[in-house]
């Protein structure tokens, strides 16, 4: 009999590969015909009227290999970023462009450092290349500990990964906490500083008055990369297209490394139309704080702690059994994300979708924790009298006769409105 290839020991020690569940799936195992999904952190509005339009267009010429020069998309996010389009690559989502920065720069002496609660693709990259992976852990905030990164930097430090906003916990590193950030990281590395990735996939949802400015960052440090994804707020996931904007030398790198055709043509024709479509970025980005805000408030309400988020997510610490809760809600049709492999095993981390996907949510966490209705709590005496004569004359109307009904009907509304 015929035995099978050896396996690099690398490859027999990593493990299954979890996504986000898709609702497909969820309805055929658990025989539920209304699921939504919370989980991946995609845009709840679905793709731009533009997008799709474009998409209809480019369907006709799927016989046709893509531009494996991806030149129109290039030029157009060149164009949108004040870049030249050598500064530009593609990839199929920006997870291929995290594996092969890794592939590209990281070698059999040298290592990754990020933060231990950082996207988990970092980790599961790095070790499907039989590369050294290390981490340090997150700050009691949930965010990026600096400090600790510098601390761990080696002379073989090769890449550095901070996803900005970081998922899962949405927190940000701010502008000048960046700034002191690199600063000492050049100065502790000195003439082979490793090369810093900032994964941005989450950008667009930080308020502009807070975010740092990456692209002054990257023309000033030319070992920067930026990661930017259509997957989140363009609204584009399923297409599979991300990019990164690096200095000339690492973008040709990348190109080298890269299979010629791995972004298609319709999810590159769909991208440019996206970019284009200001509006719908706009809506995407207001809809979402609203909602973000709404769903974090009522969360807070319910007695969980959530860590305050800059992306389209939140991290809630539910104080039990996160991966419990996340099995109960799935029973609910609601699917969001476990996160115990972050070392958070108490908590969820949940997409904010629209409004009533989010209703949906909290209807099925105040079923799986049985939250009663909140008693109705009137400040107003006025208002309060008011309704306690309105109860009052509707008790006389129904029991006129009753004896001593109206004094302990008025304990009984008295109760109802404390
Ligand atoms: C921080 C971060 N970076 C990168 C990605 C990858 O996105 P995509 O491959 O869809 O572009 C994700 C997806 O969840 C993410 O959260």
């Amino acid at each position: 009999m015929n035995s099978l290839p050896q396996v690099p020991d690398y490859i027999t020690r990593l493990l299954p590969q979890v996504a986000g569940k898709p609702i497909s799936a969820v309805k055929r195992e658990l025989g539920l015909r209304e699921v939504i999904k919370l989980a991946s952190n995609e845009n709840p509005l679905g793709p731009s009227e533009r997008a799709i339009e474009a998409m209809e267009q480019a369907v006709r010429d799927a016989h046709r290999y893509p531009d494996a020069g991806q030149y129109d998309l290039r030029l157009a996010l060149a164009e949108h970023h004040g870049l030249a389009r050598e500064e530009v690559v593609l990839g199929n989502g920006s997870s291929e462009l995290i594996d092969l920065l890794i592939r590209t720069y990281v070698d059999a002496n040298s290592h990754v450092l990020t933060s231990e609660g950082s996207f988990i693709a970092y980790k599961m990259s790095t070790e499907s290349l039989g590369r050294e992976f290390r981490t340090v852990p997150l700050t009691a905030e949930h965010g990026y500990d600096l400090d600790a990164m510098l601390e761990a930097m080696t002379p073989q430090t090769r890449l550095v990964f901070i996803a900005n906003p970081n998922n899962p916990t949405g927190t940000m590193v701010g502008r000048d906490e960046l700034q002191r950030f690199i600063e000492k990281m050049d100065a502790k590395t000195g003439p082979t500083p490793p090369l810093l990735v900032l994964d941005e996939a989450y950008c667009e949802y930080i308020e502009p008055s807070l975010a740092p400015d990456s692209l002054a960052i990257l023309k000033e440090r030319p070992g920067t990369v930026l990661l930017r994804t259509f997957s989140k707020a363009y609204g584009l996931a399923g297409l599979r297209c991300g990019y990164a904007l690096a200095c000339s030398e690492i973008v040709g790198h990348l190109n080298n490394v890269r299979s010629p055709f791995n972004v298609g043509s319709i999810a590159q024709i769909a991208a440019i139309a996206a970019l284009a479509d200001t509006p719908y970025l706009e809506a995407t980005i207001a809809t979402n704080h609203k909602n973000r805000k709404a769903l974090e408030k009522s969360l807070v309400a319910r007695g969980f702690s959530v860590t305050p988020s800059h992306a389209n997510f939140l991290l809630v610490d539910l104080k039990c059994d996160g991966k419990r809760i996340f099995e109960r809600l799935l029973q609910h049709g609601v699917i969001t994300r476990p996160v115990g492999v972050y070392g958070l095993p108490n908590c969820l981390r949940i997409t904010v979708g629209t409004a009533a996907e989010n209703a949906r949510l909290l209807d099925a966490v105040d079923a799986i924790f049985h939250v009663r209705p909140q008693r109705l709590v009137v400040t107003d005496r006025n208002l309060w009298r008011q309704m306690a004569r309105m109860a009052r004359a509707q008790l006389r109307k129904l029991q006129p006769n009753r004896i001593g009904a109206q004094r302990e009907d008025q304990r009984k509304v008295q109760g109802i409105a404390q």
